[in-house]
């Protein structure tokens, strides 16, 4: 397995969006090696979700994970999944504000409104139709890997620039102790 170099705010990649995939492509070995190269790369760099296009590669692909993050201590755990070609539909108008990072905007945290619940639809690991409902900050890592795919990054989101922090001001002054 290979930890791949993760592109940063600023890179035309993280903005030009995503192609889908056929079930036949998910399965073959080009496509298997880089899922399990994209969930290297999220577990070295302690993310809890990685997008293709955030490791140069323009394809609806996103992996998370959740699970004693030093990033995020005090998150629910999420288990390791792969979504493919994914479609989000809100099923509840509320949204809610919470910090949010991002590999490709390394060292700063900031406030961003997402829908609480979702109806989420994917192909998964093996190119099998997955349709579930994430709430809570599990959809919160949905709709932020979601956003990558379209070309979005959380910054696009926030109402509020106000609340952009460094991460060690945010852990010195936000972070829940
Ligand atoms: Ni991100």
């Amino acid at each position: 397995m290979s930890i791949l170099k993760v592109a940063r705010l600023g890179h035309p990649v993280l903005r030009a969006g995503a192609r889908t995939l056929t079930a036949k492509e998910v399965a073959s070995p080009e496509i298997q090696r880089l899922l399990r190269d994209m969930v290297e790369t999220m577990r070295e760099y302690n993310g809890v979700g990685l997008a293709a296009v955030q490791v140069h590669e323009p394809l609806q692909i996103a992996v998370l994970e959740v699970a004693d993050n030093p990033r995020y201590p005090d998150k629910p755990a999420v288990p390791l999944s792969v979504l493919i070609n994914p479609r989000i539909e809100p099923l509840e108008q509320t949204s809610e504000d919470d910090w949010e990072g991002c590999l490709s905007v390394p060292d700063i945290r900031g406030r961003v409104p997402r829908y609480t619940k979702l109806r989420v639809r994917a192909l998964n690991h093996e190119g099998r139709e997955l349709d579930f409902v994430a709430g809570g900050f599990h959809a919160r890592v949905i709709q932020h890997e979601f956003d990558h795919l379209n070309g979005k990054l959380y910054l696009d989101r926030m109402g509020d620039l106000s609340t952009l922090a460094h991460l060690q001001e945010y852990i010195r002054y936000w972070a829940e102790k």
